[in-house]
């Protein structure tokens, strides 16, 4: 198999690109990203000189570059993970969003189509369905009700691989997951950010109450669900992931705390995000039934390796906050 994978310099893509070479070594994998701010080589370092992956730095918007590596590198796949990632900047500038996930996806669902490409993951998120009250969970018919620019783009993007699947009939596959935490994310995101700032004994800034609920998966058992969906996934289906674990928030980051013994003065609670969705909560009954998938990591083992991986990687996250991160990081506390 030759797979192209979008956004393999990320969080998730890479994490992803090195789960993919661990469990299917004789596998290609071709590694469009841009290398945005969150994109980062240096994630990938363990793969210096691996002929099997192969990276090339590139917008998933531009069509030409886009078909020839999927002719030249004969894909058979494409997961779809180039993205725009991050809410709070989507309410800041919300353009880059629309740029990158509504017209960057539609390029990419073109070229596949013109070339060929017998299935493609589209990596969507839980944020399509909007906010849930105090019960009930997300499942694969709830109604899209994204809120923020982010999640507004990623509707498009995921309606839109559809689309491309009812309409031309690309085989199409559509993941649905929820807050992913583990090695390499951009200390932008809550996790990271709090380990950051508590290492740094800086104030630790808490939207609104701090009781809005996330549901938590290892980035690890994310990866499985990807090549589960990829590999048995029904064409034209949508699959939930999640590992049913719920946190408020504010029990997160008292529990980075208690790992890192330090104190809960740290916490600081700030003017809440816009548009801020209460809870996340995903019923992943149909991935688990019908393909079989099942998590292999607790939160709390989970978020105790994270957090001393953060803490023996200074020097990862030093270089990352860096440039165009540190001046967006200052935008962020100056509107606060
Ligand atoms: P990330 O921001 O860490 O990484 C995104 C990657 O995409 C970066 O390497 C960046 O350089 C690259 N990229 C951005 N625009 C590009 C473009 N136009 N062309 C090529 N490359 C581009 O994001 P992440 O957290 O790893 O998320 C990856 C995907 O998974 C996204 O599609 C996101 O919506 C989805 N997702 C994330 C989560 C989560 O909790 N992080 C949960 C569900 C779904
Ligand atoms: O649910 C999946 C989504 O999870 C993905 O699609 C997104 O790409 C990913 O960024 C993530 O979105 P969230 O907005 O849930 O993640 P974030 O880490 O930004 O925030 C998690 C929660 O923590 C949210 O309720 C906001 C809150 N928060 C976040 C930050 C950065 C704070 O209270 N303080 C902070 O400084």
């Amino acid at each position: 198999m030759n797979v192209l994978i979008t956004g393999g310099c990320g969080f998730i893509g890479s994490n992803l690109v090195k789960y993919l070479r661990r469990v299917r070594p004789d596998w290609t994998l071709v590694n469009l990203d841009k290398l945005t701010y969150a994109g980062n080589l240096e994630n990938l370092k363990e793969l210096e000189g691996d002929p099997q992956h192969i990276f090339v730095r590139g917008d998933v918007a531009n069509r030409e570059l886009v078909e020839h590596l999927l002719s030249v590198h004969r894909i058979d796949a494409v997961m779809h993970l180039a993205a725009e990632s991050h809410v709070d900047r989507s309410i800041l500038g919300p353009e880059a969003f629309i740029q990158a996930n509504v017209l960057g996806t539609q390029q990419l669902l073109e070229a596949s189509r013109v070339r060929g490409i017998k299935r493609f993951l589209m990596v969507s998120t839980d944020e399509v369905y909007g906010s849930l009250g105090p019960t009930g969970f997300f499942t694969e018919t709830s109604p899209l009700q994204p809120s923020s620019p982010y999640s507004a783009s990623k509707t498009s993007s995921d309606l839109l691989a559809l689309a491309w699947h009812h309409t031309f009939g690309l085989d199409v596959v559509v993941t649905r997951c929820s807050n992913n935490y583990g090695r390499y994310q951009f200390p932008e995101k809550l996790i990271p950010l709090m380990v950051v700032n508590a290492l740094h004994d800086k104030p630790l800034p808490v939207y609104g109450d701090g009781g809005n609920v996330r549901d938590w998966l290892h980035v690890e058992d994310h990866c499985s669900a990807l090549l589960t969906a990829l590999e048995k996934g029904r064409a034209g289906q949508v699959y939930n992931i999640g590992g049913n674990s719920e946190r408020k928030n504010i029990e997160i980051v008292k529990a980075i705390l208690g790992l890192l013994n330090k104190p809960e003065s740290l916490i600081k609670y700030v003017k809440d995000r816009p548009g801020h969705d209460r809870r996340y909560a995903i019923d992943p009954t149909k991935i688990r039934t019908e393909l079989g998938w099942t998590p292999s990591h607790t939160f709390e083992q989970g978020i105790q390796e994270t957090v001393r991986w953060y803490v023996d990687n200074s020097a990862w996250w030093e270089r990352v906050m860096s440039g165009a991160y540190r001046q967006y990081f200052e935008t962020q506390y100056r509107t606060r």
